[in-house]
This record gives structure tokens, sequence and C-alpha cells, in this order.
């Protein structure tokens, strides 16, 4: 049968997504088509975004000879997790190896949590606003997401008493972002605390997701990544927690990879760290190393490598807290003196969030940017801001991009004020 009198029936209903264009998407085709330039202020690929990479280091780290045989462990081989390990060591955590699970990306690392945890038809508990692959990767789990409210005017605090009222019988984990995309919001002491009690109690898992905890900024801003230097003593810092690996009240996956840290995305290269109580991480262990020895995805050369491009993390994250810290400072400088635009505050990550007058929805604001300006920025409804007026942008293009396209974008909404 041809046209569609039942058009779903060869799908899985999970894979049912809406796939027209949005008017962002559409508006922006149109300036590609009349070959017009584009502002890019939601570029956070950093491999474009004219960072000096150790090409030597980096290339040199794939050519192993112990590549040249396949020795497969579910959890990756020995070497890549003790530098796992140390990465964590340095974080004050101790982290074993036998903890530690080898995936190809964050989000493999979600998927293999979601299938320890859930059963389908179950559901997670996800910060809003947050980041939109969650959406995704939950639909393709057949799992349910159920948001939680982070309080803007607490500087994105989870709020906890709505956070318990959302958990229900199937729900299973809450995820947590350390820092969060896109508000830069950490995770604090006090809440984690509550959660793992939360957590203890119900049965519920914590799954933590650290790939920008290394992108704490000063407070206010400014002046990004002097605080890693201990030269500046931020009050706010000490409520934070270090990494969630060390957590050991309740099951916690904690996630990380290079792609952020070492900020090498194209290495598909992630973990998943699991602690906890003795017994359930044991038995978490047990379950984990079925789930990736049936995948065995992270390629040999890849995992060899990941000491090694783990260390380059030390020439580039200075170099990209640099850049977070100049283009903070540049757009902070340029919203003083009565700007309709204002920045919000966060404490750290590659984004930043603007409100802007909620006379138009964000969408529109999107869509105008493009059509007027060619700048383009992310419509909070994205990441469900629970209003309008929202726009987050990467703070990683460099200055001269970031520049022009900020200075479109003020004019446009001063002329529109
Ligand atoms: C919060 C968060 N987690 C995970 C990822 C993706 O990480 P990976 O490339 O390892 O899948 C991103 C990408 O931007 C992210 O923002």
């Amino acid at each position: 049968m041809r046209g569609g009198i039942f058009p779903s029936a060869m799908f899985a209903r999970r894979t049912g997504w809406p796939l027209e264009p949005n008017p962002l998407t559409l508006e922006i085709a149109a300036r590609r088509e009349k070959s017009l330039p584009i502002f890019d202020l939601t570029e956070s690929n950093p491999t474009r975004c004219g960072l000096d990479y150790d090409a030597t280091a980096i290339l040199g780290a794939l050519a192993n000879s112990r590549s040249l045989s396949y020795e497969p462990d579910p959890r990756g081989p020995m070497p890549a997790r003790l530098a796992v390990a140390g990465y964590y060591a340095e974080r004050g955590a101790g982290v074993e190896p036998e903890q530690v699970f080898l995936t190809t990306s964050t989000s493999e690392a979600y998927s293999f949590a979601f299938r320890l945890l859930a059963d389908p038809g179950d559901n997670v508990l996800v910060p809003a606003p947050s980041y939109p692959l969650f959406d995704f990767l939950t639909g393709l789990n057949d799992l349910e997401l159920i948001r939680y409210p982070l309080d803007l005017d607490r500087g994105w605090r989870i709020q906890l008493e709505t956070l318990r009222a959302r958990v229900n019988v199937r729900t299973r984990a809450i995820l947590l972002l350390h820092p969060n995309n896109p508000t830069g919001s950490f995770v604090q002491r006090e809440e984690l605390e509550a959660l793992a009690r939360l957590g203890r109690e119900r049965e519920i898992a914590l799954i933590a997701d650290e790939v920008f905890a290394d992108y704490p900024w000063t407070k206010g801003g400014g002046a990004v990544g002097v605080e890693r230097t201990g030269l500046v003593v931020d009050p706010e810092r000490s409520r934070r927690v270090a990494t969630h690996a060390a957590a050991s009240d309740c099951l916690t996956l904690t996630l990380s990879g290079l792609s952020k840290i070492s900020a090498l995305p194209q290495m598909k290269l992630a973990w998943l760290v699991a602690s906890g109580p003795d017994d359930l991480r044991r038995r978490a262990l047990e379950r984990l190393e079925i789930i990736a020895d049936t995948f065995l995805s992270v390629a040999t050369p890849l995992a060899l490598a990941l000491p090694r491009l783990l260390e380059t993390r030390r020439a580039i994250q200075p170099q990209i807290l640099k850049r977070l810290g100049r283009n903070l400072d540049w757009l902070d400088a340029k919203l003083r003196g009565g700007s309709p635009v204002r920045r919000l505050k966060a404490e750290g990550g590659w984004y930043v969030v603007l409100s802007v007058p909620a006379h138009r929805s964000d969408e529109e604001w999107a869509v105008e940017l493009v059509r007027r300006e060619g700048v383009l920025v992310h419509p909070g409804h994205f990441y469900d801001f629970a209003g309008e007026g929202f726009l987050v942008l990467s703070l990683l293009p460099p200055p001269e991009v970031f520049e022009a396209s900020i200075t479109r974008l003020l004019e446009l909404v001063k002329r529109s004020s």
C-alpha cells in the first residue's frame, strides 16, 4: 500500500518524531541559499573555533603497536581505566579501575545507564532547563522523561520539593548536570545530600553528567579559570560538589569524556564510573559488565590512546578558559549601560544565557535575528526554559566572530525594543 494510510506501521513508535523543519531551520536555509553570511553564536564544536591543538601529541597517541592485537575487555583496557582513575584522583576522588567503563560517547554512557536501571515505561527525572538531547536519549530507550525545575531566582538551584513531588513508583534515576548546559549551574553539596537520601529511600539512582566540570568560572563570570589556580576564593565554589564519582550514599553513575575535557569530540571516547554503597555498586558493576560486553564498542586504538589524549587537556583547557573569559568579559562590558539585554549569572560551562524583552517569543527572536542580521542563536525553548525571552549562545567562537555577532544581535534588539 502506498501513500501512508498506515504511515507508521513500518516503524517503531519511538521513531515517530516530527521531522518537518522548524521556522528557524527554514530561515537559515533561506539565508544559505542566498549565500548570505551566518554569524554563528551556536558554534560549540571546539575543533572549529581556532584553538591551537597539539597535533603531534594527538596523532602520536593513536600510534600504538598494542593496537595490532585484539584483547577485548568489556570495561576497556586497564591503562585507559587507570588514566580515568588518575583524572578523578586529581579531584580528590578515589576511583578504582573496576568502577570505570569506557564508552564511545557520553550519549552511549547514558544508554548503558538507562539499560541498567530502567524498564520500558519507567521514567527518569531531568532538570529544566537543560540539554535537548535528553528527549531523544530517553525516547530511544523507551523511557518517560519527567522534568524537575531549576530555580532561576536562586541561581538555578534545584527545586527539591517539586522534584520530590514528581518522583513516582516508576522513577528509576535522577539526572544531575554538573555544571548544567545551558544554565552553567553546579550541583551544591546540600542538594546532592538531599538527593542521595531520596535515592536511598526510594531506590533511585543518580546519573551525574560532568562533561563541563573542568570549566568553572569565577563568581559572577569574568576572569574565567582564575579560581582553578586557587587565586580567588569563591564562597559559592566551596559549596559545590567536587565530583559525583566519589559518591557513596546512593548508587551513582558519573559520566564524562574527551569531547569536552580534552575538546576532542571527534575521538568519540567517554566513560561511566559507578559508585555507591558496596553491595549496590558490586551488583551494578556485574550488570554493566554484561551490557558493555554485548557491544564492546570502543575501538582498541582509541582506548589505548586515552591516557595521552586525556593529558592533552593540560594544553587545551587553559586556551578554552581564556576564550570563555575573554568573550564573557567583552559581552559584559557591552551590556553595561542600559542595554535591554541581560546576561544571566552562571558558574561555568561553555554557554551563556541572555534575557531579551519578552514581547516576542524566543523563537521569534531567533528567527528575526537570522532574517535581519544573519545571527544564529538557540531559542530558550530548545532547552525547556519556563518562560519566553531567553536566548542561548556559545562562548567558544573566536573573538572576532563573537564580537561581530553580538554587536548585530544587540543592534537588532535595540531597534525592536
Ligand atoms: C551536558 C552534555 N552532556 C553530554 C554531551 C555530549 O557528550 P559526548 O560528545 O561525549 O556524547 C554534551 C554535548 O554538548 C552536553 O552538553
